[in-house]
Formats: C-alpha cells, sequence, structure tokens
C-alpha cells in the first residue's frame, strides 16, 4: 500500500522551478525531501534531494537547485550536475550515481507522490 502525497501542480514546474515536499526520514533518521520537477520532454519526475555520495541535501539547505541552464539539478557544494530525465549524476563526485526515483502520478494537472508506508 502506497501513501499518496499531493505536492503541486504541473503549471507550478517548468525550467528553473520546482516543487519540494518532506516525504519521510532515512535509516539515519534524517529528514528526506522530494524534489519534484519537469524533464525537457515534459515529464513529470521526483527525486529525494539526498546525494548518494554523501548523505546530505543536494542544495545543503540553500534552496539553488538548477544549474545555470536549468538543465540539470547541481549540488551547489561540489559542482555535481543531475540529469533531470533520470536523476544520473554526470559530473562531480557521485557520478554515475543517480538520485533515488519517487513514484508519482498525475490526476487533472495535480501531482501526487506514491510513497512507501
Ligand atoms: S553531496 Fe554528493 S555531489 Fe555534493
Amino acid at each position: 500500500m502506497k501513501r499518496r502525497l499531493p505536492v503541486c501542480r504541473r503549471e507550478d514546474l517548468g525550467p528553473g522551478r520546482l516543487a519540494t515536499a518532506w516525504v519521510g526520514h532515512d535509516r539515519h533518521g534524517l529528514p528526506q525531501e522530494a524534489l519534484v520537477l519537469v524533464d525537457a520532454s515534459g515529464v513529470v519526475r521526483a527525486y529525494v534531494n539526498q546525494c548518494k555520495h554523501l548523505p546530505i541535501p543536494i542544495d545543503s539547505g540553500s534552496r539553488e537547485f538548477f544549474d545555470d541552464d536549468n538543465e540539470h539539478l547541481l549540488c551547489g557544494t561540489h559542482g555535481a550536475l543531475f540529469r533531470l530525465d533520470d536523476g544520473m549524476c554526470i559530473h562531480g563526485p557521485c557520478r554515475g550515481l543517480p538520485l533515488e526515483p519517487i513514484a508519482l502520478e498525475e490526476h487533472d494537472g495535480e501531482i501526487v507522490l506514491l510513497l512507501d508506508e
């Protein structure tokens, strides 16, 4: 059974604009946040805001999530770049390690995360 968490409307998302939501805690008890965005193909994606290289949010609390071209997610601390369409790190210390995806669905423009209980 999945917990359903409405997050935003599709029109809230766009280049350089994403939505966030608290989705639970990791195995260390640290709070986890979802990043909800739309990729270059217009597909809505959601990822856990935590790098696989260090268990910290990719924005380190800065609330700056995108590179200058809004084409990748960015770890501002280490300069790592993550593709929007699959969360894969393509540059930086976590290269080859993707952000953890979160399942979602869309109903009449509303984006709903589907979370494990
Ligand atoms: S925490 Fe992994 S690249 Fe910054």
